[in-house]
């Protein structure tokens, strides 16, 4: 089946301008930082899905385990007609959902959204295949700007999973949780994936596999700027780094310059210069307690319905309803 089979939309069309943008602005900060959305194009989807098979990242495994045991509670619960997957990714967790609405009987649409378009025409490719019947609807979008365009018969259930919420600051996490009330009618859903705090060895392990794929990951994003933006950077000369910060209670991925350097980034007419040690921010990825996931959705128009954790509480999955405007 060809891609222009599937009901397929993109909204990234500008993409090469908005990391130009992002570059920019990144680069040229005291502090330099790139938004973690550019790692994932083809290869740095690979190496995610390869980063949730390793040992030390517990956070797929842990999160799996909770969806195992209660997608059929969920379904329930929602009865939703409409699943929508924000980062959806290789929608692998999703036929737990899929699943269990289907076995419930309201499940008609499935809405799998996310930046990647090649791991999103893999996904809607495959599930189209495999459920019969549904009816598949894929946006390629980033979904902190594309969420009024969700379609779906009402209930809709969002879900966003995988702890990803965690790479939002504070402020935009905030901001994120309440656009997201504001495309739901009442009485709709999320269901939320938050990664927990913890011993930080663990934490600190979990973004610095002794196999070397997180620092690839890591590195991908210097290969989508060359790739993208024609620059020259050497991604053997950043070292990857997975930092801890106990007071704002989240992992920090880094890339550390390990000497002087000069990059060239034509396509967004600039030379950034490296001192010797100087890091740039790829990543951060926010652990939170439990109390705070309901005060956070509460303050966005959510009511918290059901609270999970896997056996060894390192993650967490909240099932919050819609309750105001
Ligand atoms: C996909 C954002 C949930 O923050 O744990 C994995 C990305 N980065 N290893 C995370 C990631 C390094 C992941 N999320």
């Amino acid at each position: 089946m060809s891609n222009l089979d599937l009901n397929v939309h993109n909204h990234l069309d500008e993409g090469t301008e908005a990391l130009r943008a992002d570059v920019r602005e990144g680069l040229s900060a005291a502090t330099k930082w790139l938004p973690p959305k550019w790692f994932y194009d083809a290869r740095g989807s690979e190496l995610f899905e390869e980063i949730t098979t390793l040992p030390e990242y517990y956070p797929t495994r842990a999160e799996r385990e909770i969806l195992t045991r209660e997608a059929a509670e969920i379904a329930r619960v929602t009865a939703a007609r409409t699943l929508v997957e924000l980062g959806s990714g290789s929608s692998e967790k999703t036929r737990l959902l899929l699943d269990s609405l289907r076995a419930h009987g309201s499940l008609g649409e499935f809405v799998p959204l996310d930046v990647s378009s090649s791991a999103l025409n893999a996904a809607a490719e495959a599930i189209t295949a495999e459920y019969p019947g549904l009816s598949v609807h894929g946006v390629v979008g980033d979904f902190t700007e594309h969420l009024e365009l969700l379609p779906g018969a009402r209930p809709r259930l969002v879900a966003f999973l995988g702890g990803t919420i965690g790479n939002f600051l504070p402020a935009e996490r905030s901001k994120f949780l309440r656009s997201v009330r504001d495309v739901l009618d009442e009485g709709e859903w999320l269901l939320l994936g938050t990664d927990l705090v913890k011993n930080p060895d663990v934490l600190i392990r979990a973004y610095d596999d002794a196999a070397g794929v997180t620092a690839e990951f890591n590195r991908n994003v210097l290969r989508v700027i060359n790739a993208r933006l024609g620059a020259d950077f050497d991604p053997d000369r950043f070292a990857h780094e997975s930092y801890w910060d106990a007071e704002r209670s989240w992992i920090e991925m880094r890339l550390r310059a390990k000497e002087d350097l000069t990059v060239r980034i034509p396509g967004a007419g600039m030379e950034v210069w490296f001192a010797e040690g100087e890091y740039v921010r790829t990543e951060i990825s926010a652990k939170f307690r439990p109390g705070q996931v309901r005060d956070e959705l509460a303050d966005a128009g959510f009511a918290l319905e059901r609270w999970w954790t896997d056996a060894e509480n390192r993650f967490g999955v909240s099932l919050a309803r819609s309750v105001r405007a």
